[in-house]
């Protein structure tokens, strides 16, 4: 390039431009990620280069808008229903969506699935494939079962050539882009997977997606080293960004929504990694309860919900006495801080103490929990296992408890109960505030107004 600005450093993982080195990116506060890149990065054919002369724009009101959009916008349903769930109804044409996770947690493979839904339905799909060669797409896709689907695959990594190719077929329906940060175009010297390089690939590709009314899809590595651009340059390009979770050592994946201009982001879409492919949950609670031994000091089921679906999850606590000046706090699948200010309030409330005791606590299966609601299940596991008190093992619990010690209620609550009842649980531990209408379900109900009464409750 000739007309090369200075050359920036840019982190891999939030897009922030520095003009000096640094080990700690001052922006996102990753490590390691700034990388040195040549020129400004803008995307070819987007520059200012000719600085052209504004042109009015026409204006319309949202109401005219309104009567235009409501026959045009279309969701098109994936034929998966987790991920009609995840995206509000399906995907819209015109639309980019971009699907981020870590490496091997079946980003390709779901894509593949959509592909060959979409194709199977007679619409046009198209699958670039820039890390697997065909061949390799194709055993897969023989794997799954889906090989007779006509589904259009090309390996390229070329923007240009991808570009090329999508304006010389008939337009297509879907456009799948696996993955954006092995895109390259010669227009820009910064390597493949830089931050330069990943945006103007996705900033040509949503152009074109825009302008011929096909859904893309992109996915995008999240990786922990920064030696590629992390999904987070280009989120705000997009106008879904959904997130593939899982552990590598369970068979559940779990796909959330971090933004979705379509839909609401509450909602999850629950997977099972089997050899056929990623196979839909429909009732996760029967999958993260499934394999519960017989009722242990320290477990304790929460009645969860993620969005709208009520998920049954059960929390194990460890409480052992401490041989450490400082006693080890250790939590898996839920927030630390929540686990100390948990731990401080029983203290100060309760008058029992767990100074002295190390304590772990696990959420079940490898789930990871965010919603307040879970700590009066926590609370419970907590104090079974410190007085040695196994739980009764069909009972299940939901709370919010604040600093004062009050249990406070949570929402969904009849949705809660009922998927309780479904799993055959008996009764339930709730917080004592809010309106409930459980009349028809065959569940004791024990309310519960303070964290003092949760302890008389479990006759501790
Ligand atoms: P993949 O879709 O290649 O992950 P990503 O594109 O996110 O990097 O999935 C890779 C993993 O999934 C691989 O380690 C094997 C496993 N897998 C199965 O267990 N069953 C299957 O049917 C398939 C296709 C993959
Ligand atoms: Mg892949």
């Amino acid at each position: 390039m000739v007309k090369t600005a200075k050359s920036q450093f840019v982190c891999q993982n939030c897009g922030a431009v520095a003009s000096r080195w640094a080990g700690k990116c001052a922006a996102c506060g990753e490590w390691n990620s700034l990388i040195e890149e040549a020129g400004a990065a803008v995307p070819p054919g987007f520059g200012m280069a000719r600085a052209s002369q504004g042109r009015a724009v026409a204006l319309e009101t949202l109401a005219q808008t309104l009567v235009k959009s409501a026959h045009k916008v279309a969701r098109i349903p994936t034929g998966l229903a987790e991920l009609d769930r995840v995206t509000g109804g399906g995907i819209v044409p015109g639309s980019a969506l971009l699907i981020g996770g870590e490496p091997g947690i079946g980003k390709s493979t779901l894509l593949l699935q959509l592909g060959a839904a979409f194709a199977r339905a007679g619409r046009r799909a198209i699958y670039f494939s820039g890390e697997e060669a065909a061949a390799q797409v194709r055993l897969r896709a023989e794997r799954l079962g889906l090989a007779d689907a006509p589904l259009a695959l090309a390996c390229e990594t070329n923007l240009a050539n991808i570009l090329a190719t999508l304006a010389a077929g008939k337009r297509p329906d879907l456009v799948v882009v696996d993955s954006v940060q092995t895109l390259w175009t010669d227009a820009l010297e910064a390597a493949p997977g830089t931050v330069s390089q990943v945006r103007a690939a996705t900033h040509s590709l949503i152009r074109y997606a825009k302008a011929q009314g096909a859904a893309l899809v992109l996915v995008g590595h999240v990786t922990k080293d920064g030696q590629i651009a992390g999904p987070k340059a280009i989120e705000h390009m997009v106008d879904t960004v959904l997130y593939f979770e899982g552990d590598r050592g369970y068979a559940y994946r779990i796909l959330r929504a971090a933004k979705n201009r379509f839909g609401a982001t509450e909602e999850i879409g629950v997977f099972e990694m089997a050899s056929e492919g990623l196979r839909e949950v429909a009732n996760p609670s029967e999958l993260f309860l499934g394999d519960r031994l017989a009722a242990t000091p320290g477990a304790a089921v929460l009645a969860g919900v993620e969005g709208t679906r009520p998920i049954l999850v059960e929390i194990q606590a460890l409480v052992v006495p401490s041989g450490l000046g400082t006693p080890r706090r250790a939590v898996v699948g839920w927030d630390a801080n929540r686990l100390a200010m948990l731990l401080a309030v029983i203290d100060a409330r309760c008058s029992i103490s767990f100074a002295q005791h190390d304590v772990y606590l696990n959420v079940a299966g490898g789930l990871k929990i965010s919603e307040p609601a879970a700590d009066l299940a926590a609370a419970a596991a907590l104090l079974s296992s410190i007085s040695d008190v196994a739980l009764p093992a069909e009972r299940v619990y939901f709370g919010e408890i604040s600093l004062s010690g009050a249990v406070r209620p949570a929402g969904h609550m009849l949705a809660r109960l009922k998927e309780a009842v479904k799993l055959g649980f008996k009764d339930v531990v709730l917080p004592a505030a809010g309106d409930l209408d459980a009349g028809g379900l065959k569940l004791g109900l024990t309310r519960v107004a303070h964290v003092r009464d949760l302890t008389k409750a479990l006759g501790l």
